[in-house]
């Protein structure tokens, strides 16, 4: 796959950082940083986007992390006989797969999930930031009963102090789930929550396609994108027009 890219929390030369091989980056994947996804940050992005703009160069960014992120996942051999005779010597995903999206935000990308893999599983974890504290709850856990056999693709879009995530993978971990064979789904990232995601779970991969400066003071990722699950789902009431 494409050369890993990390940006270092703190660093101050960004662009030298976005183009450099980072081996130190361990198991966070950055999408490469191509004209075309550019684009599709700009587009959503963009404070004046509209909804419907929005949920389409969002879920094609998506489709990009998902595709990136089942190659992450283990295959072994499988060998099957071509329409001419010949054997193919190809690979199968070696575990079945799982989907689990922490909701809200996570549920955007299910749809897109259902497109690649239409049979596949999808749990769900329902965590919401305190809106004062930023403190996150677990409020309902629904997972498959062979979740622990399975591959997991769990999908959080946004990234920011990281304390849903984390409390997402100890749900995870609680059911048994093998982290080692896990891949995070992640559309923005802030340096924060990568280094306290990975400081716990250094065994678990991660896929973004942006990681960003930093954090305001309300925690919200700098440069940004709002409240994603505000913005997909239509309930964002500060929305200019
Ligand atoms: C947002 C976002 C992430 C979380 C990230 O969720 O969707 O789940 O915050 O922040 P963190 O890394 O600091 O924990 P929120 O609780 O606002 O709910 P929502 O998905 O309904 O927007």
């Amino acid at each position: 796959m494409a050369p890993v890219q990390y940006l270092p929390p703190g660093s101050r030369d960004k662009d030298q950082a976005r183009h450099r091989d980072a081996p130190e980056s361990g198991h966070v994947m950055l999408l490469p940083q191509t004209s075309q996804l550019r684009a599709l940050h700009t587009v959503i992005r963009d404070r004046h986007a509209s909804p419907a703009d929005f949920t389409v160069h969002s879920r094609r960014i998506m489709r990009l992390l998902l595709e990136t992120a089942m190659d992450r996942l283990p295959f072994e051999r499988r060998e099957v006989t071509t329409p001419v005779g010949r054997t193919y010597d190809g690979l199968r995903l070696a575990s079945g797969l799982c989907g689990v999206s922490v909701v809200r935000a996570g549920e955007s990308m299910e749809a897109e999930l259902r497109e690649l893999d239409p049979g596949v599983p999808i749990g769900k974890i329902l965590i919401q930031r305190d809106r004062q504290t930023k403190r996150p709850h677990l409020f309902f856990c629904s997972l498959p009963p062979d979740i622990a056999e399975r591959s997991v693709l769990l999908m959080e879009p946004m990234l920011a102090t990281g304390g849903s995530l984390l409390m997402a993978l100890d749900v995870l971990r609680q059911a048994g789930v093998n982290l080692g064979r896990s891949v995070v789904v992640n559309l923005l990232a802030s340096p924060r929550g990568l280094t306290a995601v990975r400081t716990a779970y250094p065994e678990v991969d991660i896929v973004t396609s942006a990681i960003e400066e930093g954090l305001d003071e309300n925690a919200f990722m700098l440069p940004g994108i709002g409240d994603f699950g505000d913005r997909y789902f239509g309930t964002d009431l500060r929305r200019e027009k």
